[in-house]
């Protein structure tokens, strides 16, 4: 076969390599142009707002000093919905977990306590009064589902998968495997535990409550046990244990709570009524309460040795 010769004309294609790279150049160019420009017209958007929210402070009377503060650590839209002054916003504002929305109820426990404390009190709802302002759960299947006396379970909620622990009681799937593990370890130290109270219904919770008031009064009642609708043992993930079928505070005192206290979170488990938090949960100690978050969190509420409200506050965002 013949061969056609191409004949290469090397001046032409000097001329399009120079073509196409002024080309290329010019596009760059451009492109950079255009960017700059936009950077530019952004950063004159972002000191017109500053203005504009920096001016809406002052005008609600906060200094030059605090509305710096202010701007440094509030959306602007948070700021520009504020329509009057708070005092000490520009201290509030700093802290974590701050929540704006609030501010008025910050202001209320301002002179009783510091500002940390203030904020965890006000966002897990104690400054007001326990059985107030009650939310429904409209997520009670979620295993990090917050139940206390503000956080109500549907009367129709009953867990999907409720397995037998032992003795007839039960707990969801996940939180049943990991009590029988806890249990099983436990006793193969050599002690004693049994599961004692597992889910209980509503209308069972409701039947306790009622058997407590009658016996020993409201007052006394609301120390130990739950309105029906806000007992954790309605979601299927709280064991009561015990080692002689009784429950009270000397479990506390035990080698079992003891294993309990250095143990429980490696299963899951936290111990949700604490001895120096009655004020947070509502609750009286209860030594033998255990709740299942799952590893994760019960391991950051065993480090910290935090309750279960205050760890929705700093890792859930609870306010
Ligand atoms: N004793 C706990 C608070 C309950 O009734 O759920
Ligand atoms: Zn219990």
């Amino acid at each position: 076969m013949k061969r056609k010769k191409v004949k290469i004309y090397y001046g032409n294609l000097f001329l399009l390599i120079g073509f196409v790279l002024i080309l290329v150049i010019c596009v760059i160019f451009l492109f950079k142009r255009l960017n700059l420009n936009n950077s530019d017209s952004k950063k004159e958007s972002d000191t017109n707002n500053y203005k504009e929210v920096e001016s809406h402070l002052l005008e609600l009377g906060y200094n030059e000093k605090e509305a710096e503060v202010i701007v440094d650590n509030m959306s602007e839209s948070d700021i520009m919905e504020m329509d009057k002054k708070y005092d000490k916003l520009s201290e509030y504002v700093t802290k974590k977990y701050f929540h704006i929305e609030n501010m008025d109820r910050y202001l209320s426990l301002d002179k009783e306590y510091d500002i940390e404390e203030v904020i965890m009190r006000v966002n897990t709802n104690i400054d007001k009064p326990f059985y107030t302002d009650i939310k429904k759960i409209e997520d009670p299947s979620n295993l990090l589902v917050l139940v206390n006396k503000y956080n109500k379970l549907d009367e129709d909620y009953v867990p999907e998968d409720l397995v037998e622990v032992e003795n007839g009681k039960y707990m969801r799937r996940e939180a049943a495997e990991e009590m029988k593990s806890m249990i099983n370890d436990l006793k193969s130290t050599g002690l004693y535990i049994q599961a004692q109270s597992g889910y209980r219904s509503y209308s069972y919770q409701e039947e306790l409550y009622e058997g407590y008031v009658e016996k020993n009064g409201q007052k006394a009642a609301d120390a130990e046990s739950a309105k029906a609708g806000h007992s954790e043992h309605q979601t299927g993930l709280a064991m009561d244990l015990s080692i002689d079928g009784t429950l009270d505070e000397s479990f506390g005192d035990t080698p079992q709570f003891d294993w309990l206290s250095d143990n429980a979170y490696k299963y899951g488990y936290i111990l949700r009524y604490k001895k120096d938090k009655v004020y947070m949960t509502g609750y009286a100690y209860e030594p033998w309460h255990y709740r299942y978050v799952g590893v994760e969190a019960a391991t950051i509420i065993h480090n910290e040795d935090i309750t279960y409200e205050e760890y929705c506050v700093k890792y859930l965002g609870l306010y």
